[in-house]
């Protein structure tokens, strides 16, 4: 007897925190935008909410020079070439390539879940703007036998405008 009341009491309690944990976040994604500074970065919550501008703005004056001068709606234009193979935010789909969320300050060929080429996974660098720049100016070039095909951007300003695009699309949550 004393074993039931137990049981049903915690069954009781697990379901009040999980019906806590659903309705705060949903009631939360609206308003934010007007405050954005209200909102903490680092709230640590499981929101797949887009970055505010003031959050993309902080993200992409993380990179170092000429990376952090990026012009962001030249950049939006010319990833318009990658969309139809890489989402960027948090929990998007893996296409063709993988889903880029959280890209820069991790290993290459570090995503989990998708299936890399055997070139990719062995190399051992961490992705950062030297090396996207690299990656973007030739990927094949840079990596032989790795299965993204895209033949690279000639120009170094759409490579600069596309990383801190980039940057500001995949950081935070
Ligand atoms: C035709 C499809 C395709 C296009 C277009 C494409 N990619 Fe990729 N991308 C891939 C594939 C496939 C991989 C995995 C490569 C491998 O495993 O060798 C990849 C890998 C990557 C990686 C490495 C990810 C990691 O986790 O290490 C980055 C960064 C990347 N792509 C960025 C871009 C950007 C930026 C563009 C546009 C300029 C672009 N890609 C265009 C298919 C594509």
């Amino acid at each position: 007897m004393r074993h039931l009341g137990l049981t049903i009491a915690a069954a009781g309690m697990a379901a009040a925190l999980a019906g806590c944990g659903k309705s705060p976040t949903n009631t939360q994604a609206g308003p934010s935008q007007a405050s954005s500074s209200a909102q903490p970065a680092t709230s640590g919550g499981t929101q797949s909410a887009e970055p505010t501008a003031e959050q993309k703005k902080q993200a992409v004056a993380e990179l170092p020079a000429p990376y952090n001068t990026g012009d962001l709606d030249n950049g939006e234009a010319k990833f318009a070439v990658c969309k139809s193979c890489h989402t960027l935010g948090a929990g998007g789909a893996d296409m063709t390539g993988p889903n880029l969320h959280g890209v820069f300050g991790r290993k290459v060929a570090g995503k989990p879940g998708f299936t890399y080429s055997d070139a990719l996974k062995a190399q051992t660098f961490t992705w950062d703007a030297a090396q996207m720049d690299r990656w973007l100016t030739d990927p094949k070039a840079m990596v032989t036998g790795t299965k993204m095909t895209f033949p690279g951007f000639k120009d170094p300003k759409d490579r600069i405008d596309v990383i801190a695009y980039l940057k500001a699309e995949t950081s935070g949550q």
